[in-house]
């Protein structure tokens, strides 16, 4: 029966924050051929599959996520030649690759929005006329109006930054033409795709005003998780499902409710989505099963996530902000062995098998995420997450770049010890423990049971078991008893036979 679960059910996906994992070109910001060489250790870690962030053309305004040319690849990460060899070799290594799509909205200078301006095919995008003020009272995500204005003094709408203007969907211009966006990526060879703002795309018809509680991400509002939406993903399983090999999409779905995120993965829609209550419940053994319950009862393939390239890095969340957190880093370590051992599949985000703690002292004028410019510096933005990875040596660049290039935000002094190349060597390292969790993961996946059972467990811990794996985590305190079994198969810290300590996860086999 196992054999026929698709590769995508319990993949272990990585994803690859494209400008900060490796810079092979030596203009200080990662590229498709620094991941390239960067294969072997992705291969060593142990994960299934990569997930890139975007690379194609774009003017950077949101680090890509503002695309001006969907079929091509920026010249600041590589060219076409480079992403097909980047595929080819990561398929050599046993490696699926997923690409990001990012259907809400384009870059300002995508040449739609560029013609758009000039005043023809408007009706791509959500131009609206409003005099002095805005068409109505939607803010951007990223702070500030959700409206600029055109010289001709008509508006537009934008979610995100006013470089990213979104698209009207209920245009079928834009629908046909990202069917042959993902045609395009999938005939080269990939895998499957992250849709960036999954529940976005399509906004109430007459774009009224919303009261500012439906401004955050809901389950249904004017402005998210419209239920046109869910035509355009059965639109697109079509098309991935006319593809040999299990192509696959996964959805990111930010919702406040289980139910609503399970819309989005039915059988003729997304194969999956992300999960972030799990991301955003506390260091809690009750919140954790509670976000545990709730998606199994939702969702038939879950997802778990602790980390990616737009919240602040789990160390950090679960310690308080210290660069050597030791209480961050530990029950950062044990919520990895709780994710894994979980039914469904796992995202990691590049630096977590490093331990790597969010970057909060960065100075003012090197932060770049268009938060922190939009904020007029009251909001931090998410640079601290996706500061340039720590690959070797004792200073920056940390062979992130080639020596004597500047990555494109600073490295702290401390991440010397944090680097790959130091942890590889000691056996009590970060990126050990995961290297170790991952080949178990490997090593159980076929005697896993479909789901969990929830064991007695004491106050402040939780204990469920799949098959003969029992998980162990205790969010309290004080030390708990362990449950009886025959010998323990890997811990987030030393355990011995009889006692978890706090902030300490385990694996146990019980035949
Ligand atoms: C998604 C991306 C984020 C980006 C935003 C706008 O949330 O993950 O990085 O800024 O969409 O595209």
């Amino acid at each position: 029966m196992h054999m026929e679960t698709p590769w995508w059910r319990d993949a272990v996906v990585y994803e690859i924050y494209v400008r900060s994992f490796a810079d092979a070109s030596g203009d200080g910001v990662g590229d498709l051929a620094g991941i390239r060489q960067r294969l072997p250790y992705l291969a060593e870690l142990g994960v299934d599959a990569i997930w890139l962030t975007p690379f194609y053309r774009s003017p950077m305004a949101d680090g890509g996520y503002d695309v001006a040319d969907y079929r091509d690849v920026d010249p600041l990460f590589g060219t076409l030649a480079d992403f097909d060899a980047l595929v080819a070799d990561a398929h050599g290594h046993g490696l699926r690759v997923i690409v990001d799509i990012v259907p809400n909205h384009s870059s300002s200078e995508h040449e739609w929005f560029k013609t758009a301006l000039r005043g023809e095919g408007r009706d791509r995008y959500l131009f609206r006329d409003g005099g002095e003020l805005p068409p109505n009272n939607w803010q951007s995500t990223f702070s500030g109006p959700a409206w600029s204005r055109t010289p001709d003094g008509q508006w537009y709408l934008h979610l995100f930054a006013a470089e990213q203007p979104d698209f009207n969907w209920r245009n079928p211009e834009v629908r046909s033409e990202f069917l042959d966006v993902l045609r395009f990526w999938l005939d080269r060879g990939v895998d499957g795709f992250r849709i960036d703002v999954a529940m976005g795309l399509y906004k109430a018809e007459g774009l009224p005003d919303t009261p500012p509680e439906d401004q955050a991400f809901k389950a249904e509002s004017p402005i998210w998780g419209r239920p046109e939406v869910h035509e355009v993903y059965r639109e697109w399983r079509k098309v991935l499902d006319s593809y040999p090999d299990e192509r696959m999409a996964i959805g990111e779905v930010w919702t406040d409710s289980a139910e609503d995120l399970a819309l989005y993965v039915r059988p003729d829609e997304l194969h999956q989505s992300f999960n972030f209550a799990w991301l955003e419940a506390p260091w809690s053994a009750t919140a954790f099963q509670k976000v545990i319950d709730d998606t199994l009862a939702a969702v038939t393939a879950p997802t778990w996530v602790l980390s990616n390239h737009d919240v602040v890095r789990h160390v950090t969340r679960y310690g308080g902000g210290l660069i050597n957190s030791t209480t961050g880093l530990a029950r950062a370590r044990a919520a990895l062995l709780a994710m894994l051992a979980l039914p469904g599949s796992a995202y990691l985000y590049q630096g977590e098998e490093l331990g790597l703690p969010e970057v909060t002292d960065l100075p003012p004028e090197s932060r770049q995420d268009p938060i922190f410019a939009r904020s007029r510096g009251t909001l931090p933005g998410r640079d601290g997450c996706r500061v340039p990875i720590p690959w070797s040596g004792v200073a920056e660049p940390y062979g992130f770049s080639p020596d004597g290039a500047r990555p494109w935000l600073p490295q702290p002094v401390e991440w010397a010890v944090l680097s790959a190349e130091h942890q590889a060597s000691d056996p009590g390292s970060t990126l050990s423990f995961y290297q170790e969790a991952l080949r178990a993961r490997r090593e159980l996946r076929g005697s896993f049971t479909d789901g969990i059972t929830w064991l007695d467990s004491p106050e402040g811990a939780l204990f469920f078991s799949r098959g003969p794996l029992t998980c162990v985590i205790n969010c309290g305190s004080d030390s708990v008893q362990l449950p009886p079994h025959e010998r323990v198969l890997i811990g987030s810290a030393p355990v011995d036979g009889y006692l978890l300590p706090p902030d300490t996860a385990a694996w146990l086999h019980t035949p």
